[in-house]
């Protein structure tokens, strides 16, 4: 498996090696501790369920494969490609109760999950990857800038861009494209290099940096995008340092805590990373699944054609039925954990199967089912607790702007491949195509 996030992908060297490294950083972690004895309780040991052996077929549908996990039980020991044992919780209950669980640590220092002796780069100096007190001054920092309000204020320019890419789009006179890459990879990254302030950005490299931190493909490859990842945002914050603009990053570097110091350098530069792939990466996801499971259910693409109203309520459903974010980003175990049932020890690397839950049919009626119409709500394709995504008003805005406009625009629009043809970004985070072939015609451009 792979996963980061700013996620984090722990790749084991081989079965019988205790120490592990990240594929993220070379990030070395402390020798995994032989597991303690739960006093009091009768630790279930279920067996491992090795995940490796469903090859691609998991990453192209992991549904049917989680449903058998959850028929079993909510909390599995699995074994994942490029990854450590880990544990695996699947069930929706079990998956909201470990989301807000305290004793599940996000500091991989504070965890004790890193070798002393490690170097970390400054770019997992951010929230995602810490607890309280530090969690909540650093969440503190950036949260009014994405709130509901404040990211309405974004819709026009949000619209024009979405007008824009739509224009060149459209544009191909053999009515074709890769939706990916003509409107669900450049919009959320425009949108949020404006916001933060990356001015002239080489988007190509930035985002080949990206995917590599976000579903590795090669260790070397991992350790080469972040050593560059953070060459330049240490760059980039130099000159705001410099020469200041009206942007969140410059209105960071100015910014003092209430009554204390201000983000150091590395702060920063975690801030500046967590924003940027977290503020892109998913929002891609959203915008390429929604379409494509709306593709794939002309029922329902014809009932949101007839009543457009339907579309804030599509959006939830599509993040429900495909979510962008298959796992959540690695916790760990501080001291043994029941969670449904299974007591995991200390320092154990936990999984959340977030669209394993979104598909619970304890919690959702028909829960294979895609339904523009139903009661999504409670889904957690966002998360649960104190990490549920910041960036959330934003991700909404996004993909109801772009999946409305193009249906608006391309009043018959098809997937251009046959289904099984796509690729599947390799990751148990981002779950997502590489590409999105569509075609169109009778456009009103
Ligand atoms: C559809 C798009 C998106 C999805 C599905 C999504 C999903 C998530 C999830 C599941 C988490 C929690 C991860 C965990 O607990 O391990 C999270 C956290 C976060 N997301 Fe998003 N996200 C999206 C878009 C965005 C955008 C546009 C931003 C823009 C800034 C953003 C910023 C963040 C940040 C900063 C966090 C960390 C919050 C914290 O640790 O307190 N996300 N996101």
């Amino acid at each position: 498996m792979s996963d980061s996030s700013p996620l984090h992908s722990l790749a084991r060297r081989s079965r019988h090696d205790v120490e592990i490294t990240t594929r993220y950083g070379g990030r070395t972690v402390a020798e995994t501790p032989t597991k303690p004895q739960a006093a009091g309780v009768v630790e279930q040991t279920p067996g491992i369920v090795d995940l490796t052996s469903y090859g691609k077929d998991f990453a192209a549908n992991p549904y049917p494969y989680y449903a058998e996990l959850r028929a079993q039980g909510p909390v599995h020991r699995v074994r994942i490609s490029e990854g450590p044992e880990a544990w695996l919780i699947v069930g929706y209950d079990a998956v909201r109760t470990a989301l807000a669980d305290d004793r599940l640590k996000k500091d991989w220092w504070a965890a004790g999950m890193m070798d002393e002796n490690a170097e970390d780069s400054p770019l997992f100096k951010h929230m995602l990857d810490s607890d309280p007190p530090h969690h909540t001054r650093l969440r503190k920092l950036v949260a009014r800038e994405f709130t509901s309000r404040r990211v309405e204020a974004l819709r026009p320019r949000v619209q024009e861009i979405t007008d824009e890419l739509l224009d060149a789009m459209l544009a191909a006179p053999d009515g074709r494209a890769d939706l990916v890459e003509t409107l669900a990879f450049p919009l959320p990254m425009t949108v949020i290099c404006e916001l933060i302030g990356v001015p002239d950005i080489d988007r190509s490299a930035f985002r080949a940096w990206s995917n590599e931190i976000v579903a590795p493909t090669d260790p070397s490859a991992v350790n080469d995008a972040i050593r560059a990842m953070t060459a330049y945002l240490v760059d980039l914050i130099e000159q705001k340092r410099g020469v200041p603009g009206d942007d969140l990053l410059s209105a960071l570097i100015r910014t003092s805590e209430e009554g204390g110091d201000r983000l150091s350098r590395d702060e920063l530069v975690g801030m500046a990373f967590l924003l940027l792939v977290a503020g892109h990466e998913t929002t891609v996801s959203l915008i390429s699944n929604g379409v494509r499971a709306l593709l794939q259910h002309p029922d329902q693409l014809a009932a949101l054609r007839a009543d457009t109203s339907l579309l804030d309520n599509a959006v939830e459903e599509m993040l429900r039925y495909d979510g962008p974010v298959e796992t959540a980003t690695w916790r760990f175990t501080s001291e043994p954990v029941e969670i449904g049932g299974t007591v995991i020890p200390a320092r154990e690397p936990i999984l959340i199967a977030l669209a394993s839950a979104s598909r619970d049919p304890e919690r959702f009626a028909a829960a294979d089912e895609f339904d523009i119409t139903r009661e999504p709500r409670g889904h957690v394709a966002f998360g649960h607790g104190i990490h549920f995504c910041l960036g959330a008003p934003l991700a909404r805005m996004e993909a109801r702007i772009a999946i409305g406009a193009l249906l608006d625009r391309c009043s018959d629009l098809a997937l251009d491949c046959p289904a099984d043809a796509l690729t599947w970004r390799p990751s148990m985070l981002i779950r997502g195509t590489e590409q999105l072939p569509i075609r169109w015609a009778n456009d009103r451009t």
